[in-house]
């Protein structure tokens, strides 16, 4: 194993690996040692009101659909974007078993989907460095954000430092190998250069994060 730079895959590539491995998807929380309580702290970073609207994109199998219903109540409503059909079935299956009727799942390149209204949050989860194209993705949801509103992007990353540095070559060979998230990537600099007040968090010695942008009342995109 040594590390290499990574290869931007095709959008069919990664719809084709997230269709195979829907079914067994929360595994990977346990591979990756995914921190406990992350998912509800990153959606209380919106600062969702209940009546309020919020944009998921790569929604995947709705994990953090509970979170974002119970933030935004039976009043608001929650759009969910993905664009593999096999991790949308299981968020439409959760769906249906909570009989919730606010959620609307698109089956979408997330650069291509635009919501009706502009939303009061937007929320990348495990999903950001996923996308070859994450710029203009992030781009795209910004001008999707209500003025105010909040956009969070949660993810792994590597740790800062020596570790960062011998978690590497193993990052990059287990990354390619399921969930093809970029290990070289530095999301949270891509959405501070947009925001007002941008916070991040750091979890679990520095392995993940919670990064949180405002949308300023004067924006140039
Ligand atoms: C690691 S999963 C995370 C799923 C979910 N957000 C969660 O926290 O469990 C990444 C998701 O992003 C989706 N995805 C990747 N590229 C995408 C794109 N260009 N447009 C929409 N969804 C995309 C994948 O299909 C997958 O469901």
């Amino acid at each position: 194993m040594r590390p290499t730079n990574w290869i931007d895959y095709d959008p069919s590539f990664i719809r084709q690996r997230y269709n195979d491995i829907a079914s067994f998807f929360p595994f990977f929380e346990l591979l990756f040692l995914l921190p406990p309580g992350i998912r509800r702290k990153a959606v209380r970073r919106l600062q969702l009101r209940p009546g309020d609207s919020v944009l998921e994109i790569g929604c995947g199998t709705g994990r953090n659909l509970p979170f974002l219903r119970e933030a935004v109540g039976p009043q608001g409503h929650i759009f969910g974007v993905d664009v593999s059909e096999g991790m949308l079935s299981k968020a439409r299956q959760l769906c249906t078993k909570r009989k919730w009727k606010n959620v609307t799942l698109i089956h979408s390149d997330a650069s291509s989907y635009t919501v009706p209204n502009a939303v009061s949050g937007v929320i990348f989860s495990l999903s950001y460095a996923t996308m070859p194209h994450h710029k203009e993705v992030l781009l795209h949801a910004w001008k999707q954000l209500q003025v105010g509103g909040n956009l969070v992007i949660m993810d792994a990353k590597l740790p800062p430092g020596i570790r960062g540095r011998l978690l590497l070559p193993y990052s990059v060979w287990i990354m390619k190998r399921t969930v093809l998230g970029n290990p070289f990537i530095q999301p949270w600099k891509e959405l501070a250069e947009l925001s007002e007040q941008f916070k991040i968090e750091e979890l679990l010695f520095g392995s993940y994060y919670i990064c949180t942008g405002r949308k300023p009342l004067a924006t140039v995109p």
